[in-house]
């Protein structure tokens, strides 16, 4: 109850105070309660040390993203939700060496938006969430207004299936954390290939903890770059005759 009368209050506190001392105590103590509460020796000090990132994302931005691991909640939420971890994804993002503003970024099932609130960070041309769940979409949109650190021109969370989603015209990040089951997935990346065939242009693929990699391994024209673990990244660069 006190943590939330302090959050709700927090956005009158200088945003210094809340991100270097408050947020990073409040998340401390929250990570020690789940470690205390979800009989935490299950957890090694990497686990933990990112539950606290994931904790203070939330708290010093004002939005809600930590994955719903209640059983009942998700069922009214869709199969189900896991967040992609803050502080690696912020991480792998810097280590893409491109130029931004060429790409649009899609995240096929965003859930409640966190990863699209982390590309917005970076000045993408457009950053794209695709998400099944009509109540994980609103959530996202509600995150997406709340959160101030934004460089990407456009950032939106889209209600739409992934299967039967057309991919916009530029240069593309596209964003997999095990969304969806193989038969989806093929479509996907059939759609992926149909796109690049009709307007050859660069495209990354990025999937975090990959559960089909016979699939991607077979992806014409896609090449591995190297493992960034627990993230694989494939790349396609058209030839330029094509483009
Ligand atoms: C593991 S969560 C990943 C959330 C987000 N991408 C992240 O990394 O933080 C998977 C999401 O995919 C969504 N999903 C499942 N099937 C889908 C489909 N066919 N089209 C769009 N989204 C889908 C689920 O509702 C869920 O929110």
């Amino acid at each position: 109850m006190h943590l939330k009368i302090l959050l709700a209050k927090h956005r009158q506190l200088p945003r210094e105070l809340v991100e270097w001392l408050l947020a990073p105590i409040i998340s401390a103590a929250s990570t020690f309660c789940i470690w205390r509460k979800e009989k935490a020796w299950h957890y090694s000090p990497t686990q933990l040390y990112r539950r606290f990132w994931n904790i203070s994302f939330d708290l010093v931005n004002g939005v809600s993203t930590r994955s719903i691991t209640d059983p009942l909640a998700r069922t009214s939420c869709g199969p189900g939700y896991e967040a992609s971890p803050v502080f690696s994804f912020r991480r792998l993002l810097g280590h893409l060496n491109i130029d931004y503003a060429q790409y649009a970024f899609v995240d096929f099932g965003s859930g409640k938006g966190r990863v699209l609130l982390l590309a917005g960070e970076r000045p993408f041309k457009q950053v794209i969430g695709v998400e099944f769940s009509g109540e994980m979409n609103d959530l996202a949109n509600r995150n997406i207004s709340l959160y101030k650190r934004r460089s990407a021109q456009r950032v939106v969370s889209l209600h739409c299936d992934a299967a039967i989603f057309d991919l916009p015209t530029e240069d593309l990040v596209l964003y997999f954390f095990n969304p969806f089951e193989a038969y989806v997935l093929e479509r996907v990346l059939i759609n992926i290939l149909a796109s690049l065939e009709q307007r050859p242009r660069k495209a990354i693929i990025i999937y975090l903890n990959l559960r089909h990699p016979e699939l991607f391994d077979k992806l014409l024209g896609f090449w591995k770059q190297e493992n960034w673990h627990p993230y694989r990244i494939y790349t396609y660069v058209p030839d330029e005759q094509s483009r």
